[in-house]
């Protein structure tokens, strides 16, 4: 059976040669799936949970749906629209966007704490857009953290002090090559929703930091009294509690999931699906923090173009109107449901963790980064883009979750025959595949 086409064997094998690590993601990397060159890594066309890859096979996507950019699915019609209109009357020129101001509008409204913006395109650069401007209100260096917060140099400094600082946030074995010497000791990690790292490491050193940097949940919401016990500490310190809404943002809710925890930051960033998969990103805060835009320096062209903020508008008037995080609530429910039958039917032991809307699961196995590499392969001979986490989306329909559950039962059944034999690393077409992800946990 032809299984893939040579065209992106080809392509990968040109970008191989031509930009290190294939993608410019670390999570887009084939090796992050599959690394028998099986993986279609390239793709034609996105149209709601459908990819076509390059050799026209038509995939659904039950993996991490881009990242988790595209809630309302790939290609939305309503967002393409506005972005074709934009594109049609030029997306940048020597004035700005008016969509800015409505943006801004719309998004205090919605944060009501909130007084100031400032909108950039990418999370990362806005995580260190609000490093720079904690520091500069505090006149403070050091930062107490959790979680992922992208590449620069303010959170990678962590791991000088010890290799494993951002094991238990996302990504294991970050490098620290590159990153300024001189950045050791300005941040301290600490554990999510845990109360002794919250008494050990966060109240010892916050009169000393300039800000506490969390995203209010990811795995699981954290505690109602550890958030308000960050919020005190903050407060009595003096340092800016700022809630990385990147990943979180628009899941459970519109806008951010620490509405639930009624507990306001005093900066929060939201990126990703904020304009469903077109570039753009927002910092949200209180007036005296924001304000130090204007004493440091914080400036970029593209962070002027229009289509950003016009795509946004579109995105979170859609979604308040569909009431969409109900739908990707259900979605990652019936998914958590579709796994856990699935493993119950043919007696394999699994943990199952996430918000509904940011679901993952674990087979206990002896092997599970072979185990994992084997449910990729046999989904993708399926057309199936899977991996041990699912992105709910919008347009996850009841086709498409009976097509995922008919998959997962029949390869949930092979992982179990081959579990009892013990030959999983025969069944394996190549290697095991990168282990990236850390699950963000208490432990
Ligand atoms: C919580 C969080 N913060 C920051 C980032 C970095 O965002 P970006 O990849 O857009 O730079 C991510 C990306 O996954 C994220 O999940």
């Amino acid at each position: 059976m032809k299984r893939y086409s040579l065209d992106f064997t080809k392509i990968t094998k040109s970008a191989n040669k031509l930009i290190p690590g294939v993608s410019q993601l670390l999570g887009k990397r084939p090796d992050m799936y599959l690394k028998d060159n099986s993986w279609p890594t390239y793709y034609k066309k996105a149209k709601g949970v459908n990819i076509w890859g390059i050799d026209g096979t038509k995939y659904y996507d039950f993996s991490m749906m881009s990242a988790g950019t595209s809630v309302l699915g790939y290609a939305d019609n309503d967002v393409n629209k506005t972005a074709i209109k934009v594109i049609k009357s030029g997306s940048i020129s020597t004035l700005n966007p008016p969509e800015d101001v409505e943006l801004a509008k719309l998004l205090i409204k919605d944060n009501p704490w909130a007084e100031n913006v400032k909108f950039a395109r990418t999370g990362g650069e806005s995580m260190a857009i609000a490093v720079r401007l904690a520091r500069a209100y505090t006149g403070r260096d050091k930062i107490l953290f959790c979680g992922y917060h992208g590449w620069h140099d303010w959170y990678l400094a962590a791991n000088f002090k010890s290799k494993k600082n951002l094991n238990f946030h996302l990504l294991p074995g970050l490098k620290t090559l590159g990153v300024p010497k001189g950045l050791k000791g300005t941040i301290i990690p600490f554990r999510f929703n845990n109360s002794e790292d919250l008494e050990k490491i966060v109240r010892k050193n916050a009169k000393n930091c300039a800000a506490i940097i969390m995203e209010p949940c990811r795995e699981e919401l954290p505690d109602k009294k550890y958030i308000l016990k960050i919020r005190k500490i903050a407060n009595k310190y003096k340092c800016v509690l700022i809630f990385d809404e990147i990943t979180s943002g628009w899941r459970l809710n519109s806008g951010g999931a620490y509405k639930i925890l009624k507990v306001n930051p005093d900066l929060v960033v939201y990126g990703k699906t904020i304009a469903n998969g077109i570039p753009m990103s927002a910092i949200l805060g209180k007036k005296k923090i924001m304000s130090q835009a204007l004493k440091t320096f914080i400036s970029s062209v593209f962070w002027t173009e229009k289509l950003g903020p016009a795509c946004a508008l579109t995105f979170i008037k859609k979604y308040k109107k569909l009431k969409v995080s109900k739908k990707l609530i259900y979605v990652g429910k019936r998914v958590k449901k579709i796994w856990k039958k699935a493993a119950m039917l043919n007696n394999l032991k699994i943990e199952i963790s996430g918000i509904d809307p940011l679901a993952s699961f674990k087979i206990i196995t002896d092997n599970w980064p072979a185990t994992i590499t084997y449910f990729i392969q046999e989904m993708l001979k399926l057309k199936i883009l899977a991996s041990d986490k699912c992105y709910a989306n919008y347009k996850h329909d009841e086709k498409s979750l009976k097509i995922y559950e008919k998959a997962c039962n029949l390869v949930f059944n092979k992982i179990s025959l081959i579990h009892k034999k013990g030959t999983i690393l025969k069944e394996l077409d190549g290697p095991i595949k990168e282990m990236g992800f850390n699950r963000l946990t208490k432990k």
